[in-house]
């Protein structure tokens, strides 16, 4: 069944966001895997502390905060990482999946979107740097509401710009906690499970789990 509107989390998703870590992996030493994955999981939390709080400081702040965190508590980075790993994080590669199903999507006359917790400026360059600009209709961003996913007013954000209900959405996410809050606020919710990771949230089940978002165009 093709859906109206198809709606994406970027980082993850879309973008590789162990892609930065990757490229300088020779440069970074051992620690690299668990720079990446600390840096990432720091990031995450810091989103949701931030919006329970309600001491927002937007996404690339977040990223920056958190990959000091990740680099001292890993004794340190060499000089110059730090430069090159917020870098190559505003130009992230996209999955090789992401070009061809939004391509594919918006050729059956569905319309494509992303919702990220990312800046307005963080999602224009990596969907430019990545190749995906052509195949997006749009970028929504939660700087506008100054909160994080998984505030409902965030999901929200795609109902409003396209005039849709929650259900004639389909909202696709790799990271699961994501999937729990779209699921929750009402989207019709597709769980990228690229890593096979196992399954969390019981209570609030995506309608369906996909290794990849090829999964997509062939409902
Ligand atoms: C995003 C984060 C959650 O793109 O990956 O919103």
């Amino acid at each position: 069944m093709l859906f109206p509107l198809y709606v994406f989390d970027a980082y993850g998703t879309l973008f590789d966001v162990h892609s930065a870590v990757a490229r300088h992996r020779d440069f970074l030493g051992p620690s690299a895997e668990r720079l990446s994955q600390l840096w990432r999981a720091k990031q995450l939390e810091y989103s949701w502390t931030r919006s329970l709080m309600g001491a927002y400081r937007d996404f690339d702040a977040l990223t920056r905060d958190a990959l000091d965190f990740a680099a001292a508590s890993l004794g340190g980075i060499p000089a110059g990482a730090r430069e090159k790993l917020l870098g190559a994080y505003e130009t992230l590669d996209a999955y090789a999946d992401a070009a061809p199903v939004l391509a594919a999507l918006r050729a059956k006359g569905a319309k494509c979107a992303i919702l990220s917790n990312g800046t307005p400026r963080a999602l224009e360059r990596a969907v430019r740097s990545a190749g995906l600009a052509d195949f997006l209709d749009d970028s929504l961003s939660v700087d506008a509401l100054k909160i994080f996913k998984t505030a409902p007013a965030v999901y929200e954000m795609a109902c409003a710009r396209y005039g849709l209900p929650p259900e004639k959405i389909s909202f696709q996410s790799s990271n699961r906690w994501d999937v729990a809050g779209a699921t929750k606020f009402g989207f019709r919710t597709c769980w990228i499970n690229r890593t096979g990771a196992p399954d969390e949230y019981a209570d609030l089940p995506p309608a369906r789990v996909a290794a990849s978002l090829s999964a997509l165009v062939e409902e």
